[in-house]
């Protein structure tokens, strides 16, 4: 039986085990929030797509009752505060973080075996926070961020492409905020021929600060964060996980001289599976790519460090 829970069933939390269910990712799926009756309400609601969606999943939501949570194969933190419009998802930290810290250690009271993937802003720090804290083995901690940013990437390079998203392939590396990520422009094709066949210099420019602030954006149209492509993009990160694909996708992990960089946990593509990610692929970058994957590290450091100052 494979049991996913997902902790927070705001938007994001929400349609991340919505996917989950009517993709039958999971034989059970369990929502938990903080907020009475909250989880509860969205997992019927869930449950009662399963006659029209034709799904077989199991969804089941409890307000903080991690009981409920136990024996997780994964799971899905997205608790704490999104972000309001012209807010930096780094501003939320001071929050967010007590939030991920405690939703942790209950996480894995419960599922002491689960990986763990994180979801909560700024979403680099509260993995490395979370790789901290919890003492697990670092390939059992996984951040999702870069595959949200790099499907943002593709979308943007769809529409300039006029091209279906399915047959592009584009990464993002780097960390997940406005000024971190890293769009690899130079390694983007449609069906294997670069983009640059296709695209100038100046609409390659712009698809890649369309894509990092592709967040901000929407959080901007919306009054809150977005939450279909992240709630999905979780959603494919567990499916990678349950069903063991070993396939390769930019994720959030700890690195250890990968890239240039150590004690820190940053978006690079790594090999996924039933244990968690199992390696970190080297895409050999260019000087200039990897002067920005070094800046990007510098900021996502700075912000690691205001972790001491919460005394955490
Ligand atoms: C976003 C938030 C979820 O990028 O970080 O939409």
């Amino acid at each position: 039986m494979t049991k996913v829970s997902v902790i927070g069933a705001g938007a994001v939390g929400a349609t991340c085990a919505d996917v989950i269910s009517y993709r039958q990712l999971a034989d059970e799926v369990v929502v938990l929030d903080i907020r009475e009756g909250f989880a509860e309400g969205k997992a019927l609601d869930i449950y009662q797509t399963s006659s029209l969606l034709d799904f077989k999943t199991s969804v089941v939501g409890s307000t903080n009752d991690y009981t409920k949570t136990a024996n997780s194969d994964v799971v899905v933190i997205t608790s704490g505060l999104p972000r309001k419009p012209g807010m930096t998802r780094e501003e939320l930290i001071g929050t967010n973080a007590n939030i991920v810290k405690g939703v942790t250690e209950n996480v894995l009271k419960h599922s002491p075996n689960a990986i763990i993937v994180v979801i909560s802003n700024p979403m680099d720090t509260m993995t490395y926070l979370t790789l901290k804290t919890s003492g697990i083995d670092k390939h059992r901690i996984i951040g999702m961020g870069g595959l949200l940013d790099s499907a943002r990437f593709k979308g943007y390079l769809g529409l300039a492409l006029n091209a279906k998203t399915a047959d592009i392939s584009a990464t993002v590396i780097g960390g997940h905020g406005d000024t971190t990520m890293i769009p690899l422009t130079r390694l983007a094709a449609l069906n294997g021929v670069p983009v640059s066949q296709f695209l100038s210099a100046d609409q390659l420019k712009q698809i890649s600060a369309d894509t990092m602030v592709g967040g901000a954006t929407l959080t901007k149209l919306l009054g809150t964060s977005a939450w279909y492509a992240p709630g999905a993009a979780g959603a494919l990160l567990v499916e990678n996980i349950v069903r063991d694909q070993k396939r390769m996708m930019p994720c959030c992990v700890a690195l250890d001289g990968e890239y240039g960089q150590k004690d820190i946990c940053m978006g690079v593509p790594v090999v996924i599976g039933k244990n968690g990610w199992e390696k970190i692929v080297d895409y050999k970058l260019n000087a200039e790519e990897q002067e920005a994957f070094n800046k990007s590290a510098d900021a996502v450091r700075n912000m690691n460090d205001v972790l001491a100052t919460l005394g955490l």
